[in-house]
């Protein structure tokens, strides 16, 4: 039975931020529907809290990014044997690392716009791309930042140098124009899909975060063809990535309705405007509900 839940926030990931926006809704929930509940803040090393984890029936980990998204937190959660939301280890490192998972999920015949990865940044800053534009992003790091499209050569080492400032290797993939979607699994359900449309030429930090900076249409207005199309391409990632409980796989869809798949967000935004959210409420799951599905789905594991 659980009664008592440790809400884990702050963190050092660029993504701190939004980490304390998710872990107020999170707690707020969690108390709706009855649980007591602590929140445990994570300031530099983990030992400190080590205590405070050991001492609920469950963690839900509102961290986002870093050693709260990548699998460091997991697996001391699980050799402490407190249960918390979502993946486990491996799914969390996989899920973290753009580049990896771009490589599995090729290697099973789904499209992900082409891509070089560079251990080595002085590498990178060789590099020249067969055709513009390129996104250059930090493989391991969230919420588009250190991420800039650009258009040609020479604006390039600018971009290099920025997200070689974020967490990971250097990525430099191909651009896709399109529409942005964006697909919940919770256990193994898919929930309506969210079509972004930001202000901005893609869904950058602002956009993310800024209120009135994006529309969101959902259930986005695709045919029910191609919706469930893309529906069961991300829940084949869900499992070929052995995700658990629940996640949030980002595509771009081109002219042609092709869904490239971008990545997957194993501890995705819970503030009650994030996406995950959206979708659930569509589907007419409220927000406590979904904490409660959360949680649930999540013991299954
Ligand atoms: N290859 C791409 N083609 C077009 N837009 C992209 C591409 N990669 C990223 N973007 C834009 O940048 C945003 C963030 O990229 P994403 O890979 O999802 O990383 P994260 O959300 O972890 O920062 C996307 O939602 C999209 O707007
Ligand atoms: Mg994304």
């Amino acid at each position: 039975m659980i009664k008592k839940i440790g809400i884990l926030t702050g963190g050092d990931s660029a993504e701190r931020a939004i980490s304390l926006k998710s872990s107020e809704a999170i707690k707020n929930a969690c108390n709706d529907l009855g649980y007591e509940t602590i929140q445990i803040i994570l300031n530099g090393n983990v030992s400190k809290i080590i205590s405070e984890l050991e001492n609920v029936d469950f963690v839900f980990i509102a961290l986002h990014g870093g050693k709260g998204e990548n699998g460091v937190i997991q697996g001391l959660l699980d050799s402490l044997n407190v249960p918390y939301n979502g993946s486990g280890v491996l799914a969390s490192s996989l899920g973290m690392e753009k580049s990896i998972t771009k490589q599995l999920i090729r290697s099973c015949g789904i499209d992900t716009p082409d891509w070089k990865t560079f251990l080595d940044v002085d590498e990178s800053k060789q590099y020249v791309p067969k055709i513009f534009p390129v996104v250059v992003k930090p493989s391991a790091d969230g919420s588009t930042l250190g991420l800039s499209i650009v258009k040609d050569q020479s604006e390039l080492i600018t971009a290099i140098e920025l997200a070689d400032q974020y967490d990971g290797n250097i990525m430099i993939e191909n651009y896709i124009e399109g529409r942005e979607l964006t697909v919940t699994i919770i256990g193994q359900q898919i929930y309506p899909i969210v079509e972004i449309i930001p202000k901005h030429k893609f869904y950058d930090y602002e956009c993310k975060y800024e209120k009135g900076m994006s529309d969101y249409i959902c259930p986005s207005k695709l045919s029910q063809k191609l919706t469930e199309t893309i529906q069961s391409v991300a829940l084949d990632i869900f499992n070929k990535l052995q995700c658990s409980g629940y996640a949030r796989a980002d595509f771009i869809l081109d002219k042609e309705n092709t869904p490239w798949f971008l990545e997957i967000n194993t501890l995705p935004g819970m503030t009650t405007t994030s996406l995950v959210p959206k979708s659930a409420n569509s589907a007419g799951i409220s927000f406590n509900n979904l904490i409660k599905l959360i949680i649930d789905e999540s013991l299954k594991k």
